[in-house]
């Protein structure tokens, strides 16, 4: 009640407010607000014939910016869309010398913070996916066209322009829509602001739903929208749709809002003491891409650039030089964590996080120690001795092997990272268990029988890396018999005698 109250106290403020200031600077909370006059740092005059014309030639587009903060605080279509004499990317249109693409670089002269956060992340380095497995199973297994409007979609293209004629200066149609989260752009910025701002609106209120993060978090392989959806989280949010207060201004989880957070919540926005970023590897302890999983320490540099460095390995001290620049901050993956965490303390207390955190931390240890490491050791000596050929992909071991980690192992860690019980077990480590058992060691068996007339290599990699481990006791001495009585007798009581034949 209290929070209702004070929401319309402020609701009503705004209201009598508007109009007569446009932008209060005020303080480091808000230092990522735009600092400006209008006419005078934007609402450039000659826009206004934009304006004018594209609200009768694309009313909705005209709509949807009118009704938006940049409609409404005067900044129009030219200080977005002007571009200089010289870039590629560059053509008159009306008297006005314009580019269709607006880059994050376009949209720093007024978001500067927003574009720093979001230049180091994985986001923005998300098109240089080239030189990846997946790309050559998309380029050469599947096809080009597939990998254009696909893969490209959601991690980024390079954009070109047609350099002669008429055209000139007009992104190809071969690389254009593309609005990838980490599209090359031709100033040299990297990813695409509309990717979660949808235009032109670019609301604040719609990115911070989970469907805009489903558009790229979702499938088979990395499926964050689903685990979202079936966790407590997503389904309370779903109910709760008209409490989420998600036009607020701060959106402080917690303050602003109880009823659940949103992939916005955890990864992006404020919630206790922590600061909204745009940089969504923040508060990341593990990662959990990989064929093994690793805790993941953060260096950030003087020039914009950031990596993360496995734990084990030597991390650089904030002043080192490293990667051709010099270390200005270090975030541990326990700090890294503690970011996170603070954004659970909004609404939780320790028991659930610490909580939440072991069962995690245990299925991705599960799923590291028992299947991926020993099996990619295995699929490593196969390699070395010669059992496969060095190309991937041109042996079934190899796919069996690859939907283990970069498809079923994936989901069980996300499902395990984020609440989703069935992705955690049914489409997680059930099948990464039973593809292991029943595809892969089949095959394994398979793939020395043909290069020696037997099993004996295949047995003797099973001996020297499964064998040691406990977890597969039952695969070489079978159930113990105590074991499949608890199992009968169970059964027996729920279903009736002789239920398990
Ligand atoms: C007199 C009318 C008129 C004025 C003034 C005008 N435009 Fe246009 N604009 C058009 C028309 C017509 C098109 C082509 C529409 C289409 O392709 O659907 C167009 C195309 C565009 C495109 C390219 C769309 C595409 O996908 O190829 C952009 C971007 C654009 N205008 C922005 C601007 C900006 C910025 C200004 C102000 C400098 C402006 N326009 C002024 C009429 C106008
Ligand atoms: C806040 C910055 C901003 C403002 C203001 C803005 N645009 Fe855009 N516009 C964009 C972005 C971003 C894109 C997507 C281009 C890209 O992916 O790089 C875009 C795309 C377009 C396109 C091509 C895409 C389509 O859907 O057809 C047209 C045409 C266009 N804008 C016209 C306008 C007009 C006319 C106005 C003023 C009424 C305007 N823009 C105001 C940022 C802006
Ligand atoms: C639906 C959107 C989507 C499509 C289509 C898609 N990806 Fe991805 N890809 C993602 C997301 C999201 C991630 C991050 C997953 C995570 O963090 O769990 C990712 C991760 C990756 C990674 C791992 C990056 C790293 O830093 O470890 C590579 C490589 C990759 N994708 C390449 C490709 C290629 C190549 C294709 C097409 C053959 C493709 N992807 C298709 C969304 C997509
Ligand atoms: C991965 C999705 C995503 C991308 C990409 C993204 N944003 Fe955002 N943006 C958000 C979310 C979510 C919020 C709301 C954060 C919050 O709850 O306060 C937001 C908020 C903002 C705000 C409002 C800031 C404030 O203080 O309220 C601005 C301005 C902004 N973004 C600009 C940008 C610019 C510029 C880019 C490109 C450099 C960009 N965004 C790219 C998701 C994104
Ligand atoms: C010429 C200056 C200027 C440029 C360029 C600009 N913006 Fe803004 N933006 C503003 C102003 C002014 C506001 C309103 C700020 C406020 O309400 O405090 C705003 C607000 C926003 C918000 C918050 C909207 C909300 O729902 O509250 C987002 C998100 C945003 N801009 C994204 C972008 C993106 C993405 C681009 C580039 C495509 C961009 N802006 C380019 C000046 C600009
Ligand atoms: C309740 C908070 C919460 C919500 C809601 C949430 N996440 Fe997460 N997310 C986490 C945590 C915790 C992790 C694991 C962090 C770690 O490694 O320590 C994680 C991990 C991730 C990862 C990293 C996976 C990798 O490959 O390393 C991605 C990507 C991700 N989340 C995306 C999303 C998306 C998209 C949504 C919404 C559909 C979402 N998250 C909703 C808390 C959340
Ligand atoms: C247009 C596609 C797209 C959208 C939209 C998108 N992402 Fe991503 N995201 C990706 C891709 C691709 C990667 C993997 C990048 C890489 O490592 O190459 C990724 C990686 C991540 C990571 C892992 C970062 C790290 O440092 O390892 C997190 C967390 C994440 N996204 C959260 C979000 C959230 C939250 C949203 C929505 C607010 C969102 N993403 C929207 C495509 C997208
Ligand atoms: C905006 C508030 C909010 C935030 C932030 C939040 N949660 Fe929740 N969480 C809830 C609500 C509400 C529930 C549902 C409680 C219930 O009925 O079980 C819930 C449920 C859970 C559950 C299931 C508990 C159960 O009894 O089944 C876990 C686990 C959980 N949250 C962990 C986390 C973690 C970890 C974080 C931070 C990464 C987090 N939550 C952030 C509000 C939040």
């Amino acid at each position: 009640m209290r929070r209702e109250s004070r929401m319309r106290l402020t609701t009503l403020l705004a209201g009598a407010l508007a109009g007569l200031f446009l932008v209060v600077q005020a303080g480091p909370a808000s230092a990522a607000r735009p600092a400006g006059k209008v006419g005078v740092d934007w609402g450039k005059e000659k826009g206004q014939e934009c304006v004018d014309c594209h609200m009768t030639e694309n009313p909705g587009l005209y709509w949807e910016w009118n009704h938006s903060q940049h409609g409404q605080n005067g900044v129009n279509c030219l200080d977005c869309h002007e571009a200089k004499e010289g870039e590629i990317d560059a053509f008159m249109h009306e008297e006005a010398l314009i580019s269709i693409v607006v880059t994050p670089k376009d949209c720093a002269k007024c978001h500067e913070t927003e574009y720093q956060e979001m230049e180091g992340s994985h986001h923005a380095h998300a098109g240089n996916i080239l030189a990846s497995l997946d790309n050559l199973m998309g380029e050469v297994i599947g096809g080009p066209a597939a990998v254009n409007a696909g893969c490209k979609q959601c991690h980024g293209a390079k954009l070109e322009f047609i350099a002669e004629g008429k055209n000139k200066g007009r992104p190809t149609p071969g690389t254009w829509p593309n609005t990838g989260i980490g599209r090359i752009n031709p100033d040299d910025s990297r990813g695409s602001c509309t990717a979660c701002h949808g235009r032109h609106r670019f609301s604040r209120a719609q990115a911070r739903t989970p469907d805009t993060c489903g558009k790229c978090h979702v499938g088979p392989d990395h499926p964050q929208q689903e685990i979202y959806n079936e966790s407590k989280h997503g389904i309370i949010y779903r109910a709760k749709m008209d409490e989420m207060n998600l036009d607020s201004d701060k959106w402080v989880a917690g303050v602003d809002y109880s009823a659940a957070p949103t992939c916005a919540s955890c990864h992006m926005s404020a919630g206790g003491d922590e600061k909204k970023t745009h940089n969504v590897g923040e508060r990341i302890s593990w990662t959990l891409r990989p064929p093994i999983s690793t805790k993941i320490n953060l260096v950030k540099l003087e020039n914009g650039e950031e990596f993360d460095v496995p734990e084990g390995k030597p991390i650089p001290a904030v002043g080192d030089e490293a990667k051709g620049s010099k270390v200005v901050e270090v975030l541990t993956w326990k700090d890294r964590r503690g970011k996170m965490e603070n954004i659970c303390y909004g609404c939780h207390a320790t028991s659930v996080v610490e909580g939440h955190y072991m069962q995690f931390d245990a299925v991705v240890d599960l799923y590291n120690e028992k299947f991926a490491k020993p099996i990619a050791a295995i699929m490593g000596e196969l390699k070395e001795k010669g059992y496969i050929t060095p190309a991937p992909f041109d042996e079934k071991i190899e796919w069996v092997w690859w939907e283990i980690w970069h498809h079923e192992g994936r989901r069980a860690r996300h499902g395990a990272s984020m609440n989703g019980p069935d992705y955690t077990w049914w489409h997680g480590i059930y099948d990464v268990a039973k593809n292991t058992y029943f595809e892969w060691i089949p095959e394994l068996k398979e793939v020395a029988h043909k290069k020696d007339g037997d099993e004996k290599f295949a047995t003797a990699m099973l001996e020297k890396h499964f064998k040691p481990i406990e977890g597969h006791d039952w695969y070489f001495n079978g159930l113990s018999k105590e074991a499949l009585e608890k199992v009968q007798k169970g059964f027996e009581e729920r279903y009736g005698k002789g239920a398990l034949k």
